[in-house]
């Protein structure tokens, strides 16, 4: 039976692609390894966790001999690497969590997938998850080609540049068989309520104020996250060996008009009156070093392989709204304890 190791499963991209892998292949056994971090949730993917091709293993990338020591135990064929530190804001107060996770964590997953593999790399791939955001910023033209040059400004984005470079790395220098994929926003089910979408449909719904960075004026590029999920599937499958390639939404919003849209759906969803929940809008401190725009072109990813989003943005906002909706209690569990004294760090000098 084939083995593939993906990392970060029980956070909220990992465990759509987690959930799509387990159920789609049965003859493939699915190894999910997550630290479970404030952001891994084994909630997100209790509705698979009895299958029979599914293990849960508990642990830290940055650990480096008892990742050898899994890959040496299980012998993976392949490996979906998604386990990050992924919150911008975060990595402004935290640089060196996201030097530790997203680039020694990498590192050691090359060493050991190397190692074990034993530089025979037939049948074998290394396929690691990035963001656009390693492109830097647009001005009010253009998009992301996956020729275009690196070039981070957050250490969030720094350190997905230099986990990026590793895997090249290890390609051009040990034969390794990579790909990677460089993704635009996600939004959907299961994504922890520090990230703009889930936070403010969460403080909407308990009347607090929604904090607009700035002016409200940057762009980010949407993708409902089954559509990421099963673009991972598509590259992991049919993509070719060394090569990048982009994913997007082509749908980009300036961060108020997006705002405004979720203020309009959830003042229908609560039967307020319309305009109410917009009352809560605060303009607060801009981020520092926050990037004007995000634009994805996935030309590369669309004629190649044949994929595109499946859902149109409204539907998909529809949808994510009426998950967080009906699902307070997960909300609850995860915006309890820890979460508050983030929240309040965060915002309080804003
Ligand atoms: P997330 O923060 O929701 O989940 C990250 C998961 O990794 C969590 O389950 C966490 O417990 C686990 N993890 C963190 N540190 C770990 C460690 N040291 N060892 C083992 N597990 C660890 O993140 P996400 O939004 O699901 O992002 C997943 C991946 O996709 C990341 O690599 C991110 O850079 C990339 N990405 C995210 C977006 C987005 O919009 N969220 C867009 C493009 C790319
Ligand atoms: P976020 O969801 O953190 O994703 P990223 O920074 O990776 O793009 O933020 C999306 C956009 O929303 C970004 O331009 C920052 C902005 N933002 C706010 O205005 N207020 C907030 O409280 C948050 C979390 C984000």
């Amino acid at each position: 039976m084939k083995k593939i190791l993906i990392t970060g499963g029980a956070g909220f991209i990992g465990s759509h692609v987690v959930r799509l892998f387990v159920t789609t292949y049965p003859d493939v056994h699915i190894f999910n390894l997550d630290k479970l971090t404030y952001a891994g949730n084994l909630e997100n993917i209790s509705d698979i966790e009895s299958a029979a091709n599914y293990t849960f293993l508990k642990g830290d990338i940055v650990d480096g001999p008892y990742i050898q020591s899994i890959f040496e135990e299980h012998q993976f064929d392949s490996v979906i690497h998604l386990a990050a530190e992924s919150h911008v804001d975060r990595s402004i107060s935290n640089p060196l969590e996201f030097v530790m996770t997203n680039v020694v964590g990498t590192v050691n997953l090359l060493n050991a997938a190397k190692h074990i593999w034993k530089d025979n790399f037939e049948n074998k791939l290394f396929y690691h998850v990035s963001t656009d955001e390693v492109y830097g910023s647009l001005g009010e033209e253009g998009m992301f080609l996956e020729s275009t040059a690196y070039d981070p400004h957050s250490p969030y984005s720094a350190s997905k540049a230099s986990s990026d470079h590793f895997v090249r790395a290890y390609s051009d220098t040990y034969g390794m068989p990579i790909v990677i994929s460089n993704c635009s926003n996600n939004y959907g089910p299961n994504q922890f309520p520090e990230k703009l979408i889930p936070l403010f449909i969460n403080n909407i719904r308990s009347n607090k104020p929604l904090p607009v960075y700035g002016k409200g004026e940057n762009i980010r590029d949407w993708l409902f996250v089954v559509d990421h999920a099963r673009a991972i599937d598509v590259i992991f499958h049919n993509g070719r060996q060394g090569e990048t390639y982009n994913i997007g939404g082509e749908n980009e919003w300036t961060n108020i008009d997006l705002i405004q849209v979720i203020c309009k759906a959830m003042d229908k969803k609560l039967g307020r009156e319309t305009g109410e929940s917009e009352k809560l809008i605060t303009y607060v401190t801009d981020r520092a070093g926050h990037d004007l725009r995000y634009a994805i072109d996935s030309n590369k990813l669309m004629t190649e392989l044949d994929w595109k989003p499946s859902l149109q943005f409204e539907e998909g906002i529809e949808k994510t709204i009426n998950w967080y909706m009906d699902n307070e209690e997960w909300m609850k569990n995860i915006t309890s304890g820890d979460y508050q004294k983030y929240y309040s760090d965060m915002y309080q000098d804003r």
